[in-house]
């Protein structure tokens, strides 16, 4: 389409720009106001009001701002304490928000009647496209279908030299620092480039970052290191829960684009930016690899058939899938973009939140130390041994338990009218003993990871500390019998059932990789305090600090 450039200058003076504005602005307030009517009017009314929650501390905005608050952690832990495994949350505008971490809801909620509890997903495809994340009903069974074998335990294994590869050069480049002594490093930027370079190499085959000094490292990164803060806070929650649905239903890029480009927030803008980068890095990724694939040249399609990253396995296997299993190009560029989101913050969080227990904690560190060298004394240690390491699996666990780097999973939708059965009672609001919840169609549901993982029902009086030891003896019967329906470990971190995250075995494999690498090689002690930030994904900050930046300060040396 071509257009006339008179034509479109005429089209964009500020003043037509400023009118178009003005009436979408008007648009968007007359659309919302029904909807608010309407939800105040049938909220009123919801059968979650004889549940007991936390008091609201406004009827505007409910406890949101407490819900989703980076120094959240005082509240969640309260909540959970006070109103035990099912709760009542005021949302925005007298919304009531169903929050739980009950074994039998969860499998409900998860694994029974899956299909009514629809994940809200108009979010990821607004930042990612068709990827896993983002697609509901068939069209995820579809993906999950194709993805799920490409990350199967064989496929791992053949990953390790990859991660090897990238967590060799980590080690020089931290080495070098460590030249003339011990030093102050910040371990969440070398854990974060380290990550994104895992799941480039191990996700899609690319180079993001050569890991070779401080600032050499691809546009991506800084673009997804800003992502995770410019989409994070109460504000943002807003904006999901009202814009983006609508911006899903109006599904067309110029649009959608148009419509982003008329906001006059640099927050918007800069969004806008990461986005671009993101896409048109995982474009390029994808052309690159298609191209390979199509080659006429038998050399090409030899090294591209070799390849053992995820997303040439599934290109490979999409060629050979039926017509209808098979995955669109834009379906293979969502993966892509959903793999480096959901990969690299979530393992970057976990690896230095694994180092920052370990500063804190220096005889569970020695401990490591001496299982990893003992176990290294040929070289590198293999897959088979990497997963046998009982501490180091231990200390994994453990972390994985107390610290999920996920808190609060998103939310899911209730599509059905439902009753909703606990295995454990909790009392309603006149101090009575309710065994189930009825939810309307529409309700909101939350869960919380980190009750959970830490339920004192079910993991003892200890329960909210981190202890490692508690694995290398058989853990108490009520664990088992709890009947968590996580993928891992009795735990929710990864989450349960059709939509549980899909890199588990991945992520546990990096870090075992990352962390049998650096402790055999250096070691960590506390340098300042540091708070852990409670957003989307946990992250560490200097307490006292601006606020804003994340970072952990580590003293590190050598260890020989
Ligand atoms: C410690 C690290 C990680 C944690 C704690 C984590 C946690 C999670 C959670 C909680 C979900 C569910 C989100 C929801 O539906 O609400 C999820 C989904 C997902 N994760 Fe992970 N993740 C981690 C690492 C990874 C890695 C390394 C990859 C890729 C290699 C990955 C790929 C995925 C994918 C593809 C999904 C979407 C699955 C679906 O909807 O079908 N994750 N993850
Ligand atoms: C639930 O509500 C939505 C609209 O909010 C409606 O489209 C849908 O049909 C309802 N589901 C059932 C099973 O009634």
């Amino acid at each position: 389409m071509t257009q006339n450039p008179a034509y479109k200058d005429a089209w964009f003076t500020p003043f037509s720009r400023l009118m178009l504005l003005t009436i979408l602005i008007q648009a968007a307030i007359v659309y919302t106001s029904c909807r608010l009517i309407w939800r105040v009017i049938r909220q009123s009314r919801s059968p979650l009001a004889n549940l007991a929650g936390p008091p609201s501390p406004s009827w505007l905005f409910g406890n949101v701002p407490q819900l989703f608050n980076s120094n959240g952690w005082d509240f969640h832990y309260g909540i959970l304490k006070s109103y035990g495994t099912a709760m009542t949350i005021q949302g925005a505008l007298g919304e009531r928000l169903f929050l739980t971490c009950d074994p039998k809801a969860l499998h409900h909620i998860l694994v029974k009647d899956q299909l009514i509890y629809e994940p809200f997903v108009s979010r990821g495809s607004v930042f990612f496209g068709k990827g896993l994340l983002s697609t509901l009903g068939e069209q995820h069974k579809r993906q999950r279908k194709m993805l799920n074998p490409v990350f199967s335990i064989n496929h791992m294994r053949e990953m390790i030299p990859l991660f090897y590869e990238v967590t060799n050069r980590l080690r020089s480049v931290l080495k070098k620092k460590l030249d003339k002594g011990s030093q102050e490093i910040d371990i969440l930027h070398w854990s974060g480039r380290t990550a994104l370079e895992l799941i480039g190499q191990g996700g899609m085959g690319y180079s993001f970052d050569s890991l070779t000094d401080d600032h050499d490292y691809h546009p991506y990164r800084t673009a997804v290191k800003n992502f995770v803060p410019l989409i994070t806070g109460p504000l943002f929650f807003f904006i999901g829960q009202f814009i983006f649905p609508l911006a899903e239903k109006f599904d067309f890029p110029r649009v959608k684009r148009f419509i982003a480009q008329l906001i006059p927030l640099q927050r918007s803008r800069n969004l806008m930016h990461v986005l671009d980068v993101m896409y048109q890095t995982s474009l390029d990724i994808i052309k690159e690899k298609k191209k390979a694939l199509m080659s006429s040249d038998p050399a090409v399609v030899a090294e591209m058939a070799s390849k053992k990253d995820i997303i040439s396995i599934l290109m490979r296997a999409n060629m050979l899938a039926s017509e209808e299993d098979r995955l669109t190009d834009e379906e293979v560029i969502g993966q892509v973009r959903t793999l480096v989101f959901a990969g690299m913050d979530t393992t970057s969080s976990a690896l230095a939140r694994i180092l920052w227990l370990l500063a804190q904690h220096p005889e569970v560190q020695e401990k490591l130390r001496g299982e990893i060298r003992e176990a290294q004394n040929n070289g590198q240690l293999s897959y088979d041994q990497l997963v046998s390491l009982p501490y180091l699996d231990a200390v994994c666990r453990e972390t994985l338990r107390v610290y999920p780097p996920v808190n609060l999973a998103a939310t899911r939708t209730v599509r059905k009218d439902t009753v909703l059965p606990f295995s454990k009672p909790v009392l309603d609001s006149a101090g009575k003993e309710v065994t189930e919840v009825f939810l309307r169609n529409g309700t909101n549901v939350i869960i919380s990871v980190l009750g959970a993982n830490t339920n004192p029902d079910i993991w003892g009086p200890d329960s909210y500390e981190w202890k490692p030891e508690r694995w290398q003896s058989p853990l108490p019967e009520s664990v088992p019998d709890a009947h968590m329906p996580g993928v891992y470990s009795h735990v929710m971190t990864f989450l349960g059932g059709g939509r549980a995250c899909l890199g588990f075995k991945f992520s546990q494999l990096e870090m075992k990789v990352v962390l049998s690498v650096l402790l055999a090689s250096f070691r960590f002690s506390d340098s300042k305090p540091v708070v852990w930030k409670m957003s989307n994904i946990a992250t560490p900050a200097v307490e006292g600090g601006d606020g804003e930046s994340r970072e952990l300060p580590l003293l590190m040396s050598l260890v020989d």
